[in-house]
């Protein structure tokens, strides 16, 4: 890996605190980084220990001596993002110190920063002359990393996206979804394109629907602020479960790894369609730190969606998302349509469905029918059900290791293109369009007691 300088933008903060720093310790940890500097700055006056001091907490199973040599490396400068002046401050001492330490000013940035400062930072950053847009004359290299949520309708992801190329190229930005980075949802394309057995099913004549269930235990904890004024479809639907669902309508792209994979995704997410759409909210939610006494503000949101091409025509994708529900979980289910049941007794026989889990456990099972033991005629679904980590052991789940690692090597495929996000903010406009109330529901529940009337509807079972 290149020799690089890693500017942290919001260094004191949560993301940084709990994530990134200990992300990027566990990479030095690994040797995945060896030649490196960072530079934390933040509006906070304070000095690197105390930055890396709140962080270490979050560190498990610490060896002090790898710490002293990671601490040698980390640098802090307060900044106020709206001060042109701290801007040269900031990339004097970084000039200064990629010099004393004979960096060749590879620089990644990281806008851990609240996203009012995507664009003005971005351009300061320029004017600063810490980022440079990329020639094809220049030796050293920079990428910008944006945290989501980059916009918060088309509107708003469209003017973000132009304010930042001015001064950068598209192959410099990273806008990064964390569950891009999870192993599982980075093996979809690869679970379809390398198994013969699922592709030619993989259409609207053996899909019957398709699942996505991404559920929450937890309420909004400490960010009932941000979410506040984001909400459930914002928060996860516009990026964790659109990308999901690029990734399971995608057509096989000419090769599996980066762009070939984003024009793929591109053309899926273009043509997302939304037709139905039940909001909720848990109860106590307005009470939460942050929030707004009289909030209406969905925690929960399912969805019916769909893909308008000649692959999913009339193929429901069924969503749902939500905080305070009753399980913490992520899983996809394909539910294959049933067969023409050709027994005399056992009719009819479950449908065929793939389960891949995101979590817990990741993995994936596939449903089929068997017959029981004995003279009886009687068939039983079974679950022939694979565990990465009974297959091969504990899968280190810190999606930002990932995260940066991928950037560090200038990977783009855990970060989502300038169409994609464009595509999918015109789908989620056009799906907050549908207007709905939001009901409430129980801390610890399945969500709203409306939602089996839109399974009803629908013709639906949720199958979890
Ligand atoms: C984040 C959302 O992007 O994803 C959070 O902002 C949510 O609200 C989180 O809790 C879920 O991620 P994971 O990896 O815990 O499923």
């Amino acid at each position: 890996m290149d020799k690089t300088t890693i500017v942290i933008l919001g260094a004191t903060g949560d993301l940084a605190t709990r994530r990134l720093i200990p992300a990027l310790f566990h990479l030095t940890e690994q040797r995945q980084l060896k030649d490196y500097i960072i530079v934390g700055a933040a509006l906070t006056q304070c000095d690197a220990s105390e930055v890396l001091q709140k962080a270490k907490k979050y560190i498990s199973d610490l060896d002090e001596r790898r710490w002293e040599q990671f601490e040698e490396r980390f640098f802090y400068v307060s900044v106020d993002f709206t001060r042109q002046e701290d801007f040269k401050t900031l990339a004097d001492q970084i000039n200064k110190l990629e010099s004393e330490w004979k960096m060749p000013g590879n620089r990644v940035v990281y806008m851990a920063t609240s996203p009012s400062f995507f664009c003005p930072v971005t351009q300061e950053l320029s004017n600063a002359e810490i980022i440079h847009k990329q020639d094809d004359d220049q030796q050293s290299w920079t990428r910008v990393i944006y945290e989501k949520p980059f916009g918060h309708d088309s509107a708003s992801a469209r003017a973000l996206n132009e304010c930042i190329s001015n001064y950068l190229d598209e192959s410099q930005i990273f806008r990064i979804d964390h569950y891009l980075a999870k192993n599982i949802v980075g093996n979809i394309a690869l679970l379809r394109f390398t198994n013969r057995v699922f592709e030619p099913l993989w259409n609207k004549d053996n899909i019957a629907w398709v699942e996505i269930v991404l559920s929450e235990t937890s309420g909004v904890r400490g960010s009932g602020h941000y979410y506040d004024s984001y909400g459930a479809i914002n928060d996860v639907v516009q990026n964790h479960i659109l990308q999901i669902i690029a990734l399971i309508g995608m057509e096989a792209p000419v090769y599996l790894s980066g762009e070939f994979i984003r024009d793929e995704k591109a053309r899926v997410l273009k043509h997302v369609r939304a037709v139905d759409l039940l909001l909720g909210q848990y109860e106590g939610y307005q009470s939460e730190e942050g929030v707004a006494h009289d909030s209406t503000t969905e925690t929960f949101a399912a969805a019916h969606l769909t893909i308008d091409n000649a692959r999913w025509q009339g193929v429901p994708f069924y969503i749902r998302t939500g905080k305070a529900l009753d399980k913490k979980e992520t899983v996809i289910t394909i539910q294959f349509k049933e067969v023409k049941c050709l027994l005399q007794t056992s009719c009819p026989t479950e449908p065929n469905y793939l389960r891949i889990r995101v979590m817990p456990e990741p993995g994936f099972a596939l449903v089929l029918n068997v017959k029981k033991p004995g003279m009886i005629e009687e068939i039983e679904p079974i679950a022939m059900d694979f565990c990465y980590e009974k297959r091969f052991g504990k899968v280190p789940e810190n999606a930002y290791e990932v995260l940066l690692q991928e950037v560090l090597k200038g990977e783009p495929s855990v970060s989502v293109r300038e169409d994609e996000i464009e595509y999918a903010w015109n789908m989620i406009d056009a799906l907050k369009k549908l207007d709905r109330p939001v009901y409430t529901y129980k801390k610890g529940s399945h969500g709203p007691k409306e939602l089996q009337e839109f399974a009803h509807k629908h013709s639906m079972r949720w199958r979890l």
